[in-house]
């Protein structure tokens, strides 16, 4: 146990007496507006497994791949400023597509001293998940993440491409933790798949037929893929860094002339001076105060897509924490929402073929609003082609994209006071696409809402902030007759609180941050006659002792509820993790509507 208990006296103490923790340069070493930490080093009888709660997705057992491919077995020591792993990919030999399903998973093992740590992994420069590290202990930790990986068959189905992992790790003297990490992708036939569950809860709950995520809008997978992404990915990694607001990133494509339908799907994480970009104070309020943090630029963050340098999608991305993020003792062993297995970002782009099939060149963009150093970020292009015709013809039609609506409003005294942020978007556009398929017009509608608040009490030592995001997504596909062919809607719910109280520690250079977070993640879908709901939770609670970047001790819990439930039935677990352990796991009944 790494849990010192805090003396009452102490409490009361800093609820009596002004806290003497400096948020100018008397403590220099102290930025109050940095929110990642390392924890502290302990030690249990054997490594443990960290787990990332999720809708579970067949592994070897009990239901038989058809085959397995290792694809990567590395080791990541000090590999900062390095180029990327890179190991040459061929598909299976002994299991030629069709495959029903294709399932990557990922195994990771550390111990030692460690910061989470960055990775993407990436097949022909198409990423296939980005994921971020867990803290690790002396005696060491683990985990696995499982992703359903079917959307990418057309490129998995490749021979002589290259699988490129990046995971930027610094090992020295005081940092040991070196990640071990093992890729398997796992090929399943129909037949492996039918009438059979893993059983990772052994639980009447577990409903038969449930076992792969419906795989949303790629369905079937793409014929094509294409990334957006860093040319100079076997060097640098294949995401694109951004800097600053101003970083346009792009990659000229030429379209197929037989593409009939184009998604984009965004990979997008945030790190350095914005890795809490969801918290950052106003720069006028940095200002004023003579403080010397550079996380500024408010929170109000939004990835945009351009095609030839014009808006045709955006983003506000779902916030992940990850393990060394607000309080580490959070994280432990449960991680946060989205840590192993970051969101990625579905964008329909068929209205704009009337633009992009004309055998030219035309630029994606990545630009990301507000940003500050840095962001990682690329994109795949999944296209879907006629196999009926060498070329189908496309017609942009409605195209409404209006500027952000974004009302702010600050009042700060000192280091107090409250900054507002309300924004909202509602665009839509239209285009036709006559292939083989007969002429079909897809409109592609959206809307959100952005609702935060930032307030600042005490001195600065009290902080609040919550935030509420809303997107409305849908997606209408009508045919000639302007019958609805096709029809998606898709819902997402993410609000985000975070309270945290500072207070002077045991000693003059430590300080003592009390610490509540609050975040859902939820999804209803329904797309054609399918529904589904996604409702992830966690609330989160402790304080600890902080030197420097280190928390000393500390106290903490997290509860997290998820479920998921399709027409084919529903999984609900529940889990309780409380210093470090894992203090309960079971089932629980499923919500009964959507
Ligand atoms: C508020 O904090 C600043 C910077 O740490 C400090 O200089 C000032 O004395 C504090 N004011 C009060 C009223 O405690
Ligand atoms: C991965 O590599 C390590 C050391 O190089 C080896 O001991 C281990 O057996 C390999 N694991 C797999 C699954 O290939
Ligand atoms: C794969 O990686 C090797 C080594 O980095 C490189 O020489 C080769 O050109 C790459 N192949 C492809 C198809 O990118
Ligand atoms: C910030 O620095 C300026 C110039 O040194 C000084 O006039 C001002 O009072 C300082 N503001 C605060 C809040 O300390
Ligand atoms: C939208 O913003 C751009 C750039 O800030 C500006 O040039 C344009 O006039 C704005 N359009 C509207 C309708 O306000
Ligand atoms: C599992 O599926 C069956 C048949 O579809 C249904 O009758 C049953 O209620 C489901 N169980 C749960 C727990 O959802």
């Amino acid at each position: 146990m790494h849990t010192l208990t805090l003396p009452l006296a102490l409490l009361l103490f800093a609820v009596i007496i002004p806290p003497p923790l400096s948020l100018s340069s008397a403590v220099s070493s102290v930025d109050p507006y940095r929110y990642r930490y390392l924890k502290p080093l302990h030690r249990q009888s054997s490594p443990q497994e960290f787990i990332e709660l999720a809708h579970p997705l067949p592994s070897s057992d009990p239901v038989t791949p058809s085959c397995t491919l290792t694809i990567i077995n590395h080791s990541f020591g000090n590999t900062i400023n390095k180029p990327p792993f890179t190991a040459p990919y061929s598909p299976p030999s002994d299991c030629p597509r069709p495959w029903s399903h294709v399932i990557l998973g990922f195994h990771a093992k550390v111990k030692g001293e460690q910061y989470d740590r960055i990775a993407g992994l990436w097949l022909g420069g198409v990423e296939l998940l980005r994921t971020s590290t867990a803290e690790p202990s002396e005696s060491g930790i683990f985990w696995k993440v499982r992703k359903d990986i079917t959307r990418y068959s057309s490129l998995l189905v490749q021979s002589n491409l290259n699988v490129t992992m990046m995971l930027e790790n610094i090992v020295n003297n005081v940092f040991t933790g070196v990640y071990h990490v093992n890729v398997n992708l796992l090929f399943f036939k129909d037949k492996d798949v039918t009438g059979t569950v893993p059983s990772i809860l052994s639980s009447d709950n577990f409903n038969s037929t449930l076992g792969f995520e419906s795989d949303k809008y790629y369905h079937p997978p793409a014929d094509l893929i294409l990334p957006i992404s860093n040319n100079d990915g076997e060097r640098e990694g294949f995401w694109f860094r951004v800097e600053s607001e101003s970083d346009l990133n792009f990659k000229k494509i030429k379209f197929p002339r037989n593409a009939y339908r184009v998604i984009l799907e965004l990979y997008v994480s945030f790190h350095g001076n914005d890795e809490f970009w969801y918290l950052n104070p106003p720069n006028s309020y940095i200002e004023k105060n003579n403080l010397t943090t550079s996380r500024g630029n408010g929170f109000y963050r939004e990835v945009l897509v351009t095609i030839d340098g014009k808006l045709v999608a955006s983003e506000i991305p779902f916030p992940v924490i990850f393990t060394g993020g607000i309080n580490p003792l959070f994280w432990e062993p449960v991680v946060a929402i989205g840590a192993f297995n970051l969101p990625s970002y579905d964008l329909d782009l068929t209205p704009f073929l009337g633009v992009v099939l004309d055998g030219k060149e035309h630029k994606i963009g990545i630009e990301v609003k507000d940003a500050i150093s840095y962001w990682l970020v690329n994109a795949n292009l999944h296209i879907w082609l006629d196999s009926g015709s060498s070329e189908v013809k496309a017609g942009s039609g409605e195209y409404h994209y209006p500027n952000l609506t974004l009302h702010t409003n600050e009042a700060f005294r000192f280091l107090d006071g409250r900054l507002d942020v309300k924004a909202r978007r509602r665009t839509g556009y239209e285009g036709w696409v006559k292939s083989s398929l007969g002429i079909l017009t897809t409109r592609v509608m959206r809307q959100f809402r952005f609702r935060g608040f930032l307030r600042f009490d005490k001195n600065g030592t009290h902080k609040l902030v919550q935030q509420r995001i809303k997107v409305k997504r849908q997606v209408e596909v009508r045919n000639e007759r302007g019958i609805l062919v096709t029809h998606v809607i898709i819902n997402r719910r993410y609000p985000v609180e975070v309270k945290t109280v500072s207070s002077p520690g045991s000693e003059k250079d430590r300080y003592v941050l009390e610490t509540d977070v609050n975040h859902f993640f939820r999804e209803q879908c329904l797309i054609g006659k399918t529904r589904s709901t996604v409702y992830n939770s966690q609330i989160s609670g402790g304080w600890m002792e902080v030197k420097d970047h280190s928390v000393l001790s500390g106290e903490a819990n997290t509860e997290q509820s998820y479920s998921y439930r399709d027409e084919f039935g529903c999984y609900s677990r529940s889990v309780v993790a409380s210093n470090g352990e894992l203090i309960s796991d079971k089932p629980t009944p499923c919500i009964s509507a959507f």
